[in-house]
């Protein structure tokens, strides 16, 4: 069995950071969300994963170059680019070479699935199906595609963004197929919104009435990390399972509160409170100052002064300043600096679709 993991897309709900590199490269606790994604595969024993990469030689090579040839997970990679975005089952069309003859999980690169995905993977391998979806109760199920199933939990139906759900199971970011998947992407129309949408080509199946799709609840948390908020919530579930473990130097009279970790080089100076779950990477310099609960902290970032809570700083950043920085999401070589110049003001200097609250 083979691994795909969808690594192209936009990712406009997260511009500005997007406009730099792939969503999927975000750090969740310090770690890209992709890289969840293949410990994810490798744990259920798959290790010949393709990535769709996109349309920009710039973010391909970003990707390329964060992931590298997957020997570090013991994987093997294979990148396969993806000319544009235009839906989930083109690109998962552009993986028919490399598929072949096996069946392959389909894993978005922008999910995070706390229980991993070797149960759901399993029973696909058992029960001999042609297609497999992974299912989680939401309470605003119109917002995704969503699956009715009979009362033995087969599949009868699923429907993209229905107005009026049949149930309130959404389809989450990892689909199981045959190769046959791609005989039937191959018939698909574009969607109202111009994309190849893999929930039609499921539907079809189901159809078809010749093939079985079985479905897989989650019980544990899942995150979509398409947007700030659920990468701060995905950073909040990830910094819960923390543990204690300093490798830089705390100075004499910081306080260090619950768990912490501290990377290498790193120093927490005189004067500084850290209440944790707190994650700070390599290379930093920290205080005095406040860092409070659900905070990551990126390698080669310094903080001085003020309080920052419930936040990423991506890293390679400045932060010198005397307010209260929360649930904030701070990308790379960025300056946050709080002068006693003259005139009095603020002066940003912002990429655009940002988001500044005062
Ligand atoms: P989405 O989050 O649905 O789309 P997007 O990445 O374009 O983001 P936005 O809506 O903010 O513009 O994509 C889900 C995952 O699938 C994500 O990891 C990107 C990937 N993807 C592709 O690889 N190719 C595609 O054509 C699309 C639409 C998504």
């Amino acid at each position: 069995m083979k691994g795909l993991i969808l690594a192209g897309g936009l990712g406009t709900r997260l511009r500005p950071l997007t406009h730099t590199g792939p969503k999927q490269l975000i750090p969740i606790a310090n770690k890209p969300v992709l890289f969840y994604v293949i410990e994810d595969l490798v744990e259920a024993g798959i290790t010949d994963i393709g990535i769709i990469v996109g349309y920009t030689e710039e973010r391909i090579n970003i990707v390329k170059n964060t992931v590298g040839d997957g020997s570090r997970w013991d994987a093997k990679i294979t990148y396969i680019e993806q000319d544009a975005p235009r839906g989930i089952a083109h690109a998962v069309s552009c993986a028919r070479e490399f598929m072949g003859d096996e069946p392959f999980v389909v894993y978005l690169g922008d999910n995070i699935l706390k229980s991993g995905i070797g149960n759901f993977v399993n029973e696909f391998k058992n029960l001999g199906a042609e297609a497999g979806i992974l299912l989680s109760p939401v309470p605003d199920p119109q917002k995704y595609g969503v699956a009715q199933l009979d009362d033995k939990g087969v599949v009868i139906d699923v429907k993209e963004k229905p107005k009026i759900p049949k149930s309130d199971l959404a389809l989450i970011g990892v689909y199981m197929f045959t190769p046959r998947i791609f005989k039937v992407i191959e018939t698909l129309k574009p969607s109202w919104r111009g994309e190849y949408e893999i929930t039609d080509a499921i539907r079809s199946i189901i159809l078809s009435k010749k093939y079985k799709v079985i479905s897989h609840i989650v019980t544990d948390w899942w995150d979509d990390t398409g947007t700030a908020e659920a990468i701060l919530h995905a950073n909040h579930l990830i910094l819960s399972d923390l543990k204690y473990k300093i490798e830089g130097a705390i100075e004499e009279g910081a306080k260090l509160i619950g768990n912490i970790e501290l990377g290498q080089d790193s120093i927490i100076k005189n004067g500084t409170v850290v209440r944790g779950p707190v994650i700070i990477g390599k290379n930093c310099k920290i205080g005095p100052g406040y860092i409070g609960p659900y905070t990551s902290i990126g390698d080669n970032t310094t903080i001085i002064g003020g309080e920052v809570e419930s936040s990423i700083i991506i890293g390679d950043t400045r932060i010198e300043f005397d307010k209260k920085i929360v649930d904030s999401l701070i990308g790379r070589y960025t300056s946050i600096v709080s002068k006693n110049s003259l005139p009095k003001g603020y002066r940003f200097i912002i990429g655009e679709n940002s988001e500044i609250q005062l």
